[in-house]
């Protein structure tokens, strides 16, 4: 891939942020994702690649636009598989709480799993414990594993959790062990990657969610130096087929970093709508300008960008602009 690609890429991002900002807290998760969705396809028309969808909103007779197989780019440049969540947390944009992110990962084609749209146990952890973490280990050995190598106590660790009745046991078991417990309400995307962000203090992300953010997520920790470990969780005789089908016979297999993203190479990029642990929200400066935060990184070179924009509002024609 060339490296011009992470910088045409977080246009993406930015853009379809920009669009879904525009319906914080209108209580209309499904107007704010499509709005996210539909920037997000015009702004790829621009980006020169050939780049086929394979983590995207549905099947082809789902989802109207970016599709699991829908091709885009300009059909000049390299050929990619394409990852993309509009709206990592849409009932936070309808809610207008915190920690939205528009997100993005491309790879090499034929390098990301096609992962397919059930639960995934996963486990996420920054530099310091990639490579001694098991995601077979009980979480009391994991906790231990994670505060030897991040040189912390245990009751100075973060451990980010996705708040569902599903974790409760989970919870319990980390609470016990002693370690700080911070619980979210959606986006473990963010939570993921914040393990391998020195600033955020987060050492720690278990927990089951969405598999295909599991292989986005991974993008990035790739990027980062970080580790993800996943372990698909069907949960009738059809998933257990899909499962099949994408080539995984066994889904207790526990799927490693390599098997997420297979490549040496991968691009990441986010863009905050509201501010969470990685990025700040979409910001509004009056005279129809907008400022927003996002993140680019790239696998093979290890580089993380923080980009700061402003846009005039004017002249982007995807973004909602009267009432
Ligand atoms: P959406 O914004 O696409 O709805 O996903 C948000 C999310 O919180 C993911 O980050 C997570 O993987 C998944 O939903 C968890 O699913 P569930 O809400 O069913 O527990």
């Amino acid at each position: 891939m060339k490296r011009e690609l992470a910088l045409e890429v977080v246009r993406v991002t930015e853009g379809a942020a920009l669009a879904a900002a525009s319906w914080l807290g209108r209580g209309d998760k499904i107007s704010a994702d499509g709005a996210a969705t539909n920037a997000m396809r015009k702004i790829f028309d621009s980006v020169n690649m050939q780049g086929k969808v394979v983590i995207g909103e549905g099947e082809m007779d789902e989802a109207p636009m970016l599709y699991i197989g829908e091709e885009l780019g300009t059909g000049n440049g390299p050929q990619v598989d394409i990852a993309v969540d509009p709206i990592e947390g849409t009932n936070i944009v309808a809610k207008g709480y915190s920690n939205a992110i528009t997100v993005l990962a491309i790879a090499d084609q034929g390098t990301l799993l096609h992962a397919p749209d059930m639960y995934m146990e996963k486990l996420a952890v920054g530099p310091a414990a990639a490579g001694k973490v098991n995601i077979n280990d009980s979480i009391e050995k994991t906790i231990d594993i994670v505060a030897e190598a991040n040189k912390k106590r245990v009751q100075d660790l973060t451990i980010m959790i996705l708040e569902r009745d599903r974790h409760q046991d989970l919870i319990n078991r980390i609470r016990a062990k002693g370690a700080r417990v911070k619980l979210f309400s959606d986006n473990d995307i963010s939570a993921a990657i914040a393990t391998a962000l020195p600033d955020t203090g987060v050492d720690l992300f278990v927990g089951s969610g969405g598999a295909p953010e599991g292989v986005i997520a991974a993008a990035g920790l790739k990027c980062l130096g970080g580790e993800l470990q996943g372990r698909l969780l069907p949960e009738n005789d059809d998933e257990i087929l899909r499962c099949k089908q994408m080539g995984i016979d066994n889904p207790d297999k526990v799927l490693m970093l390599n098997d997420l993203v297979s490549g040496d190479d991968a691009i990441f990029a986010a863009t905050g709508v509201t501010s969470g642990d990685i990025l700040k929200e979409v910001r509004y400066l009056g005279d129809n300008l907008v400022e927003t935060d996002s993140i680019v990184m790239r696998a093979k070179t290890k580089t993380i960008r923080f980009i700061k924009t402003i846009h005039h509002l004017e002249h982007k024609p995807y973004v909602q602009q009267e009432n």
